[in-house]
């Protein structure tokens, strides 16, 4: 097939219905490539019209040029920058792709390694809107209870932090107000108004009053879609009402309202974690530094449990610990603290290895699977036990933490660990009290999950398997010692 040379006249001006209108992009892009139009001879502007080609005449049939997928995940997220330059920047690699094929694969060249910049830095805002948002309950006009946010994200992400959010508090209704776009969630729909004024920005306790006059000026939570038109005035409500109610733990105490304890991960460990953690290809380019690992884990795409979780917790402890013990995943508390085993299963661990003469401070404590898998039952999220494909996935962070801490014993606490570091089921009844050779060296020991002993509703019983796991503790220190 010969590829026509692409031509610098005449020149198109695209406009497109909004920041993010990826769609918009995507059809003009296609009618561009069909008239063979030169990257610098597009104008890409945003006018909230969506006429989507302009000056040229002609709109041209769709090219039917079909291109890679990568490109197209990639292009969804680089749209959401804040940079001038994405949608240029995205028709000029659409055009290279025609006959670069392996473009996107070249990291060094100068557009990839832009837009792939670009993605980078938009899943970091996201996960940041994520883990940072931090609402506030105000009764509604209707006396029933809003979650109200404001949030400046450092790019477009808020669409798809609201869609999160539904996930997360589905039965809640909430506003998060930022200055791109606002998002309204009434447990039924969730729906977008234009953003809110950053020069009055609400600060501290300003937030009630400011979402008020933003009711006032067009939009009621619950309000149904159809009647949005017609502004109605925010019904204010007396003092007491609004201020009477501290936040629940239920949803607004267990939203991380501030950073976790850890930094926040620097760019080039940002850089070259998430190198690793998006694309299975990259696996042969193992992170080098638990820095890297836990920056990596917060940008993880390898399964779909980043979805509903706050945010991925990788293990902490010193980075040359004699002794790894695994859990399974992540609970309700440690997704919100973003730290393994804080949680009742963390205090259970924290007495069993207190009782076994085990310093946990000189033990490095991970898990499995780095995100929380759960369900929504009514206000609370429910455990739900990762499966093997979730397990697999994970692994991946499971043996760069193993590489770099080089334990010598891994300690599995539970089935679901025992599979992570064995790579295959084991019965842990059977296999406790052994010290399994494991392939990079270390010694495995397998045991009981401490929310095992949890949830043992006989007291004799409990007690005799905790007399079991702290013997066990006590076996695999003696093996690191
Ligand atoms: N359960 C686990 O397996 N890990 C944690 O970090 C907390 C609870």
């Amino acid at each position: 097939m010969t590829i026509p040379d692409l031509q610098a006249e005449p020149q198109a001006i695209v406009r497109l219905a909004s920041e993010t209108d990826f769609p918009g992009w995507r059809e003009a892009a296609r009618r561009l490539r069909a008239r063979h139009v030169a990257p610098e001879a597009v104008i890409w502007t945003v006018d909230g019209a969506g006429n989507l080609l302009d000056a040229a005449g002609d709109t041209g049939a769709p090219s039917t040029f079909t291109v890679p997928r990568a490109f197209v995940e990639l292009a969804g997220t680089v749209i959401r920058h804040r940079s001038d330059e994405r949608f240029a920047l995205l028709y000029r690699i659409l055009c290279r792709l025609e006959r670069e094929t392996g473009l996107l694969a070249v990291k060094a060249d100068p557009d990839v390694r832009k837009a792939h910049g670009f993605a980078r830095a938009v899943a970091q805002a996201e996960h940041q809107m994520k883990a940072f948002t931090d609402f506030k309950r105000f009764a509604g006009a209707d006396g029933g209870e809003v979650q109200v946010a404001w949030f400046e994200p450092a790019h477009r992400v808020t669409e798809a932090a609201a869609a999160f959010f539904v996930r997360r508090f589905a039965n809640r209704r909430f506003s998060v107000l930022t200055p791109d776009v606002c998002a309204h969630w009434d447990t039924r729909e969730l729906s977008f108004t234009p953003g809110a004024d950053p020069a009055d920005a609400p600060r501290e306790d300003g937030l009630e009053d400011y979402w008020r006059s933003y009711c006032a000026a067009g939009f009621r939570p619950g309000q149904p879609a159809r009647d949005r038109r017609n502004p109605p005035e925010a019904r204010p409500i007396p003092q007491q009402i609004a201020h009477a109610e501290a936040p629940s733990p239920a949803m607004v105490g267990r939203t991380p309202s501030a950073p976790s304890p850890r930094a926040p991960p620097s760019g080039r460990l940002v850089r070259a974690a998430q190198r690793a953690s998006r694309d299975a290809s990259y696996d042969g380019q193992a992170v080098t530094t638990l820095e890297e690992v836990h920056a990596g884990v917060q940008m993880c795409r390898r399964c779909d449990l980043y979805r509903d979780a706050t945010q991925g917790v990788s293990g902490e402890g010193p980075a040359r610990a004699r002794m790894m013990l695994v859990g399974e995943q992540p609970g309700d508390q440690e997704d919100l603290a973003g730290r393994p085993f804080v949680g009742p299963a963390g205090q259970m661990l924290d007495k069993a290895l207190a009782a076994a003469g085990v310093p946990r401070d000189q033990t490095y404590v991970t898990n499995a699977v780095k995100h929380f898998k759960h369900e929504l039952r009514g206000k609370k999220r429910i455990h739900k036990t990762p499966n093997a494909g979730e397990v697999t996935a994970c692994r991946w962070w499971l043996e760069n933490e193993r590489r770099i801490v080089r334990p010598r014993v891994i300690v599995s606490l539970g089935a679901t660990a025992a599979l992570s570091v064995f790579g295959k089921p084991l019965a842990i009844g059977k296999m406790r009290q052994q010290a399994l050779q494991l392939p990079d060296q270390a010694q495995g020991v397998v045991t009981y999950h401490p929310s095992y002993l949890l949830r043992l509703p006989d007291a004799d019983a409990k007690a005799k398997a905790y007399a079991l796991f702290v013997e066990d503790l006590k076996f695999a220190w003696s093996l690191a010692a």
